[in-house]
């Protein structure tokens, strides 16, 4: 499949998706099973920051981002419908706010050296070019200025829950892109191995700061094991990973 037919059918995808997702995987939340950004602390005093969101959704972390008093919104994604909700809710901040419609390989003329932070919240796995989309962000980004992002982590959909046990399906080191199953394979995301990320970062201009794969269970764990993000199988494994750099 060619790139332009991946992203063609990713965007599909999200448009008929994207009312399910609103309001699911925004901050304070990093993502299912992980520590909340109230809990870590990584972005710090939001006060007067420029920040950029890139896979804004429905515009929910943005809103976060404003009632923690950021200066300047602003955000970018793929669907036409994520960016239209996400214009709506957040059509009454008393600060300036600006959302492309837009895929995060490419750079659809945003301001170099201008953000304090830079934040993705499960997005960053959907890009097919994952050093673009590090380079532009280290661009966008002004020295010292923080990105983080978090997304499900490369060892959780390794393993399949099959005949009432769990089993190591996939191969962690085939790196590439794949139907997604949690999709119904009506879409494409990419395996790659957890050093790929970080080394990526390393060569895009970024130091690590602190990586997170901690996981937060429920007091009582009652949920059906075969469900996507269960919690019996973050007992085995992480579901998702949160990763803080810095622009050197
Ligand atoms: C789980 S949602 C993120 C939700 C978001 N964190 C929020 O606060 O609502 C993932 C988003 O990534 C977007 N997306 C998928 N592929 C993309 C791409 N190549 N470039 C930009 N956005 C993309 C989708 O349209 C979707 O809105």
């Amino acid at each position: 499949m060619e790139v332009n037919e991946i992203l063609q059918m990713n965007k599909e995808s999200w448009e008929k998706s994207a009312e399910r997702f609103f309001g699911r995987a925004a901050l304070p939340e990093y993502g299912p099973l992980a520590p909340r950004e109230d809990q870590l602390n990584l972005l710090g005093n939001i006060s007067n920051k420029t920040v950029l969101d890139i896979g804004c959704g429905s515009g929910h972390s943005l809103k976060y981002m404003a009632i923690n008093g950021a200066r300047e919104l602003w955000g970018l994604d793929l669907s036409t419908k994520q960016i239209e909700t996400a214009t709506s809710l957040l059509h009454d901040q008393p600060v300036p706010v600006s959302l492309f419609e837009s895929a995060m390989e490419e750079d659809p003329g945003l301001p170099e050296n201008y953000f304090d932070i830079v934040y993705s919240v499960y997005a960053i796995g959907w890009t097919w070019d994952l050093k673009q989309t590090f380079s532009n962000i280290s661009c966008y980004l002004k020295k010292d200025g923080i990105f983080i992002f978090s997304w499900e982590h490369p060892i959780h959909d390794r393993l399949s829950y099959k005949d009432s046990e769990y089993i190591f399906q996939k191969s962690y080191v085939k790196e590439g892109p794949e139907l997604n199953e949690a999709w119904n394979n009506t879409a494409v995301t990419y395996q790659r191995k957890f050093s790929t990320y970080i080394n990526t970062l390393i060569e895009t201009g970024f130091s690590v700061e602190k990586i997170i794969d901690d996981v937060v269970l429920p007091e009582s764990i009652t949920d059906d094991p075969a469900k996507w993000y269960s919690a019996q199988k973050a007992q085995l494994v992480p579901a998702t990973f949160i990763v803080k750099a810095k622009k050197r």
